[in-house]
């Protein structure tokens, strides 16, 4: 008779045995290293981007959607040295896609390199936005409004994946022209950041001003054209700072 757990065996063999390798590359890597991650920095560790190489970790974006079943989940890793991300990797485990991107490397996914779409006309464009975990009524007011200014502009369409490292390679593979948000988190979007521009776009602030990882806020965009047309209808609310004491 074939036994019936011989494969649950087989299966819990073969996760112990990736989990020790996991466990010996982490203390290897992260010996002289620092660390940010969303669990590091519920647990209340230090959320500060120094000049020492920093791993900046979201070990599942899209947590909603894990939760409900909804079909888009990212593993999403960045590494930062004096404050500039070198590299960042993105997996979109249910969709087995692995974007990738090293500074002046390019942007690949599944090994394929890819790239922004060329599109300047804003009345093509796919515009990505997402409602955040915030909800007080004065701020959901304000991200309902911008939607609907984008959207009567009017562009081609108005999306939201769920979770931010995503949306940033829907940007860096031309799916969409641009993804923003207020209120995200530096590990969502820190290594979705070097993916988007290794694609050739660019980040900005959603005042138009540089891009700073950890102000909460950012516009992702295949270009310029596109990212400042977005920043005119984005109405701007307060959100505490990543790095705020
Ligand atoms: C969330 C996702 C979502 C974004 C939220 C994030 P989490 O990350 O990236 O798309 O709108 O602002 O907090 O909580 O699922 O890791």
């Amino acid at each position: 008779m074939e036994d019936p757990w011989q494969k649950a065996y087989d299966f819990a063999v073969s996760v112990a045995k990736k989990a020790g390798e996991v466990q010996f590359l982490t203390l290897f890597y992260l010996f002289s290293t620092h660390f940010i991650g969303e669990e590091s920095v519920a647990k209340g560790e230090p959320c500060i981007l120094t000049d020492k190489p920093t791993w900046i970790i979201d070990p599942v974006d899209g947590t909603t959607n894990f939760v409900h079943g909804f079909p888009f989940v990212a593993v999403s890793i960045a590494f930062a040295v004096n404050k500039q991300l070198e590299f960042g990797v993105v997996y979109s485990c249910l969709e087995d896609k692995m974007y990738k991107a090293r500074k002046g490397k390019g942007a690949f996914c599944n090994d394929e390199p890819i790239q922004v779409s060329d599109v300047k006309d804003i009345h093509k464009s796919i515009i990505i936005s997402e409602h955040g975990t915030d909800r007080s009524p004065e701020k959901v007011t304000k991200i309902f409004s911008t939607m609907q200014k984008i959207l009567c502009i009017p562009v081609h369409g108005l999306r939201g994946s769920g979770t931010a490292a995503t949306n940033m390679c829907l940007v860096a593979t031309g799916a969409v022209e641009a993804f923003f948000e207020i209120g995200i988190h530096c590990w969502d979007i820190a290594a979705g950041a070097v993916i988007v521009q290794e694609a050739g776009g660019i980040l900005l602030d959603v005042d138009g001003g540089p891009f700073d990882l950890m102000s909460r806020r950012m516009v992702s965009a295949n270009n310029d054209v596109i990212a400042k047309r977005i920043i005119k209808e984005i109405e701007i609310f307060p959100s505490t700072r990543d790095d705020a004491p």
